[in-house]
């Protein structure tokens, strides 16, 4: 398939809601097998598709942890959620920009897997906060719009940065 490049922020399509997915097919496939190469090149263990550019809802998640499985989940919902717990957070799109956030401790997710299949799922702990923060990009929502005040004025500059540095490469691309 084409080259495909991680979007940074803030790259626009981080802030849409992805498409719902039609059609489990191989191109498909083919392109989650490109989503699981561009995470472990940046040591992740989840991305969703629109940290690709692309508008659908499809995340793949490997914490690499022995014994656990890797997942491809296209269309994923919770089902349903319970207790929380905070933890440190990052994203692929937000490079070294880190922050606590609460999330739900165990949640039930309803998914096509890769073979078309319906799945439920019941996890806890780190899958289960992946899980939260990819379904999260699914929506638009980036884990730095759940930072206490606080947190996030701690991360602001950095995030400024960012958004400069990403502007910066994206008009040198125009150009050359
Ligand atoms: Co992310």
């Amino acid at each position: 398939m084409a080259q495909i490049r991680l979007v940074t922020y803030p790259g626009p399509i981080l802030r849409k809601r992805a498409k719902l997915i039609e059609n489990v097919d191989g191109k498909l496939i083919e392109t989650a097998g490109a989503m699981f190469e561009i995470m472990f090149e940046h040591s992740g263990i989840g991305l969703a598709a629109p940290q690709i550019g692309l508008s659908a809802r499809l995340l793949v998640l490997d914490l690499r942890r022995e014994g656990e499985p890797d997942y491809v989940m296209i269309n994923p919902r919770i089902t349903s959620h319970e207790g929380s717990f905070e933890a440190e957070e990052g994203c692929l799109s937000l490079p070294e920009i880190f922050g606590d956030i609460n999330r739900a401790e165990r949640i039930e997710v309803a998914y096509l897997d890769r073979s078309g299949e319906e799945r439920t799922l019941e996890t806890e702990g780190l899958l289960a906060r992946a899980i939260q923060h990819e379904i999260d990009h699914l929506n638009g929502v980036l884990f730095i719009d759940r930072l206490d005040k606080a947190a996030r004025k701690a991360v602001e500059q950095q995030i400024r940065e960012l958004a400069d540095a990403t502007k910066e490469r994206n008009a040198d691309k125009h150009a050359g």
